[in-house]
């Protein structure tokens, strides 16, 4: 099949790539001319493991194409996904112009029958809009179906969550939009494509019997579906940091008690890890752009309120953590190990880092920081505030006590000695609770994690 992704970020590179691994012949776009000359030339924005070789690879078997031109795409292609960016306006709606921007210009491209397909994630009803702007824009006669196709990788495992999700989701008005979506799926629905993490590399097999869950919806739910899994999750993340605070009070450890709530399968052991509360491009934006959805199609969604205000909460009974443990903070250096919002990206969008830093650069601290990839991306946040460190090490040197407020696995294969000789106090403030509280007491630390 042919098929156009128009926005080449963390979700529309990614897809447009497995779908080139899948066979099909695709075509990425994006109006950022310096993006697509560096993607053409085999450099990738981001950080994502596995994804350079997989471009490299399908651009050299000419599968997979860039531009700029989105009229191009739109002429050559039957499916066109689209997967700009949907990022929250002040109000906490979500910003849509993007979605519209592309929308018209694809209409205005449009000679013959297309299914434009939303990839990016939308509140309900943006079927409708969407829907609506082509039918103004597109030449009188020219048939067309909009969709609804959300997308469930995380980043950091975007690759292999692409290619065995858990379901894929299609909204639609047409069987005809719903064949086309299956065949672009089809590899992956067969599970005949897989990734191997530790290789980096795509795996092809015969067709496996188990078929993943394709699942066709109307436009409408299949929207809702995204904002409303989205949400559960930050839920359940809010839900377990409350748990965490109880904890603190009530002599009780959160890390046993979300492993006995876990084992109950009804629950389920995921996203049920205390810490500083969840960050990141999507569920900060999008709790907020449901709440605000909800509100104006007539539903108080309190719940959501709550949801939002517990994870901000977070953050700052961290600070305050870090406060008691410290007494005073004015002065003292940190360092601060782990920059971006989750291990293996380097996105620092809502990163929980930013504003633990940025409360104790108000309080007079200094802070010496490290993370694996995200250096160069947190220089925008930060600028010459903070110190950049090579290592682990070199960031504990000097430094009053650590921070760790990112898991990634080289801190938890720390020669935690080597840091503790390292540091001028022996205190290690963990907001992922990495450690045993025990282990690190026989060490020699004052070890301060979060509900334990
Ligand atoms: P991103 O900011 O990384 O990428 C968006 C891209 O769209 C950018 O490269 C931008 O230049 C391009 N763009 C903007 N306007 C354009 C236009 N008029 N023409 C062509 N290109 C244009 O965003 P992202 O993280 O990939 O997210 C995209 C959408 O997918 C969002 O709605 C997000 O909520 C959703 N989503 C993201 C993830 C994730 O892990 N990042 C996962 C699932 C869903
Ligand atoms: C999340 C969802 O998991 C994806 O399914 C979804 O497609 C994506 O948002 C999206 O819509 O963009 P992502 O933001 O990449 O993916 O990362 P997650 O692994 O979900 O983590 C989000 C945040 O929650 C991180 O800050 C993480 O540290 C935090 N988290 C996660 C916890 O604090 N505790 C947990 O138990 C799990």
């Amino acid at each position: 099949m042919k098929i156009a992704v128009i926005g080449t970020g963390y979700v529309g590179l990614v897809s447009g790539v497995c779908f080139a691994e899948c066979g099909h012949d695709v075509i990425c776009v994006d109006n950022n001319q310096r993006k697509i000359d560096n993607l053409k030339s085999g450099k990738i924005p981001i950080f994502e493991p596995g994804l350079d070789q997989l471009v490299i690879k399908n651009s050299n078997e000419k599968r997979l194409h860039f531009t700029t031109q989105i009229p191009e795409a739109v002429r050559i292609c039957d499916v066109i996904f689209i997967a700009v960016g949907t990022p929250p306006l002040p109000t906490g709606e979500a910003d849509l112009s993007y979605i519209e921007n592309v929308a018209r210009q694809v209409a205005q491209a449009m000679t013959e029958y297309k299914v434009i397909v939303e990839k990016s994630t939308v509140p309900v009803k943006t079927g409708e809009w969407v829907k609506r702007t082509i039918r103004f824009n597109c030449k009188s006669g020219v048939e067309f179906d909009v969709a609804s196709n959300p997308e469930f990788l995380r980043e950091g495992s975007a690759i292999g969550d692409f290619l065995k999700p858990d379901r894929i989701v299609v909204g639609v008005e047409s069987e005809r939009a719903a064949d086309l979506l299956r065949g672009c799926y089809q590899p992956i629905i067969e599970q005949s494509v897989s990734f191997d993490l530790d290789k980096q590399e795509v795996i092809h097999q015969p067709a496996q019997g188990n078929r993943v869950p394709f699942l066709v919806t109307n436009v409408s739910s299949s929207e809702l579906i995204k904002h409303a899994s989205n949400s559960f999750l930050a839920l359940k993340i809010s839900y377990i940091n409350a748990v965490a605070n109880f904890c603190e009070l009530a002599g009780a450890d959160v890390e046993q008690v979300a492993r006995g709530m876990g084992l109950d399968s009804r629950i389920g052991s995921k996203f049920l890890d205390a810490g500083v509360g969840y960050g990141g491009s999507c569920f900060p934006k999008d709790v907020s752009a449901f709440l605000e959805i909800s509100r104006e199609l007539g539903y108080e969604f309190d719940l959501l309120e709550e949801v939002i205000r517990i994870n901000k909460l977070q953050r700052e009974l961290f600070v305050r953590k870090v406060k008691k443990a410290m007494w005073i903070v004015k002065d003292k250096t940190f360092a601060v190990l782990g920059l971006s919002f989750k291990p293996n990206t380097d996105d620092m969008r809502e990163a929980p880092s930013i504003d633990v830093i940025n409360a104790l650069l108000e309080e007079g601290a200094s802070i010496r920081a490290y993370d694996p990839v995200a250096m160069e991306v947190a220089k925008e946040s930060f600028g010459d505030r903070i110190t950049y460190c090579s290592d682990p090490y070199d960031t504990a040197k000097n430094s009053d006590a650590v921070i760790l407020m990112t898991e990634w696995d080289e801190f938890i294969q720390l020669d935690m000695k080597r840091i503790h000789s390292l540091l001028n106090y022996p205190i290690f403030i963990d907001g992922r609770n990495c450690f045993e509280p025990a282990d690190m007491a026989r060490l020699g630390f004052d070890y301060y994690c979060i509900g334990r």
